[in-house]
């Protein structure tokens, strides 16, 4: 048991803290060194799932439970359940339903946990800092690790120019900052995008996506006006894309009232399109040519899931603004706007929120365990699941598209009969113990933990063959 904690000691400690940052040391190390986290890493040790043997073991077929039952019964239909389970329990790569059937999570909770699941790098923290002072509003009441994380990202970033950030719980609660001070600083409206874009849910973020009617039916009129310029596949595409910009500039939109343009650096839920290299480069130089500023939505590519912390490392860019969320708190809820200084310096009141940040110290584990992390060794390991299954799909016609960098894998699968055959895809490798989602019109994303073993990953391979096999012989 650990020990109680008396009010007095915890202030002291707390002193402790502030001097130390004071020094200049860093809060995890203080984190590191504090009496408590021996028990903490003690009770995470001792919380760690029994894995015997590699891969899936299922014993039960599911298909649904009490909880699947419930949600069905009371959770807003707008949620769509994606398996007929509840997981209880998770571990690495892998996740355990109520009735003990171990999965192989391809999903990653969809590119959130980059690390895996329940990463003692970063719990550890995260459990300690509950138990010291779990926070409260910390944009406006200080924190430390708000404050260490903001200056982590800010140094993160690329390039020189100095940066400020803006802490969040979610990807689109990042995305309604960026823009309202980008509108506030440029004192412009008009946005540019691209279509099957996707940033978001909330009212500024929806104006700007394009990849599914679904989000967008029946919620009235955009409440900014976004161009969506067409998203470029191939080098021919990307001349394209530039001439579209041009004529729109020539013919409705002049570039001097754009305040800026909006992309992912790989489309996530438009279904896993990538750009030809140097699209980004080439953007970058257009932008600065026109005046427009740059945000990169990095919610998805972001936190190493490419084979680089951020996407835009890749082509050597420095965007205004990047969008961080999912994979930055590993399973906390936690998202960031990053941007040059002076888009972040509005007024007091101008914009905030009470709890985003309160999991910073998530941010800051992720951030830490990134450094020291071999993402070159695991964009090998997303290299040889593509490879790997090219080759064990070409027997399969109709699976055969794999794309993807790092460890962002897709596939695609054609529509076949009246357009189920991904449905029944995605349900085969569940019932075999491979838990994957959809993205866009075709494609299946096949994105396990950037920390899975090469026995894992062939592992992910042969049971997606085994899958597409059983769709076709269905
Ligand atoms: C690229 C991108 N931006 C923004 C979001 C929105 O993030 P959230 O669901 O956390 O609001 C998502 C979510 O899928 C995303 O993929």
């Amino acid at each position: 048991m650990p020990e109680p904690i008396s009010e007095e000691i915890l202030l002291k400690r707390i002193d402790t803290q502030a001097t130390e940052a004071a020094r200049g040391r860093s809060y995890l190390s203080t984190l590191d060194e504090h009496p408590l986290m021996r028990q903490v890493d003690d009770l995470l040790q001792r919380s760690r799932a029994k894995i015997n043997g590699i891969g899936p073991a299922i014993r039960t077929k599911m298909e649904g439970d009490l909880w699947t039952a419930m949600h069905g019964n009371y959770v807003s239909t707008s949620n769509d359940l994606a398996f007929p389970a509840t997981f209880v329990q998770s571990q690495g790569p892998y996740v355990w339903d109520s009735a003990g059937n171990r999965y192989i999570d391809g999903t990653s909770g969809i590119a959130v946990m980059n690390l895996g699941h329940k990463y003692d790098g970063v719990e550890r923290y995260v459990l300690l800092q509950r138990l010291l002072h779990p926070g409260a509003a910390p944009g406006d009441i200080g924190f430390a690790p708000y404050a260490e994380l903001a200056q982590e990202l800010a140094k993160i970033a690329p390039g020189r120019t100095p940066k400020r950030v803006e802490l969040f719980n979610s990807g689109t609660e990042a995305m309604e900052c960026a823009l309202k001070n980008i509108i506030r600083h440029t004192g412009k409206r008009s946005f540019l995008a691209f279509q099957g874009a996707f940033h978001g849910r909330t009212y500024g973020a929806l104006s700007l996506c394009a990849s599914k009617a679904r989000n967008v039916r029946g919620f009235g009129s955009p409440v900014l006006p976004v161009h969506h310029l067409p998203f470029p596949e191939s080098a021919e595409d990307m001349d394209h894309t530039f001439h579209a910009a041009e004529d729109l500039f020539a013919t409705s939109l002049p570039p001097e009232e754009v305040a800026a343009l909006v992309i992912e650096p790989i489309q996530g839920e438009g279904g896993y399109r990538m750009p030809p290299q140097g699209f980004l480069k080439a953007l970058r130089e257009f932008c600065s040519a026109k005046g427009i500023l740059l945000v990169v939505d990095e919610v998805q590519t972001g936190m190493g899931r490419t084979g680089t912390l951020l996407r835009v490392e890749q082509e050597q860019i420095e965007p205004d603004v990047i969008i961080l969320g999912k994979g930055l708190g590993n399973g906390s809820p936690l998202s960031a706007v990053i941007a040059r200084r002076e888009i972040l310096e509005g007024p007091p009141g101008s914009h905030g929120n009470t709890n985003g940040g309160i999991n910073a110290i998530a941010g800051l584990g992720v951030v830490r365990a990134m450094d020291a992390f071999k993402l070159q060794q695991c964009a090998e390991t997303g290299m040889h699941i593509r490879t790997a299954l090219r080759k064990c799909l070409a027997q399969h016609p109709g699976f055969d598209g794999v794309r993807g960098a790092g460890m962002m894998n897709a596939m695609t699968v054609d529509h076949g009969a009246h357009g189920r055959r991904r449905g029944a895809f995605i349900k085969r490798a569940f019932e075999r113990g491979l838990l994957l989602l959809p993205a866009g019109a075709d494609a299946v994303r096949i994105i396990p933990p950037l920390t899975i073993s090469k026995d894992v990953a062939q592992c992910i391979v042969d049971l997606v063959g085994q899958a597409a096999e059983d769709v076709r012989n269905a």
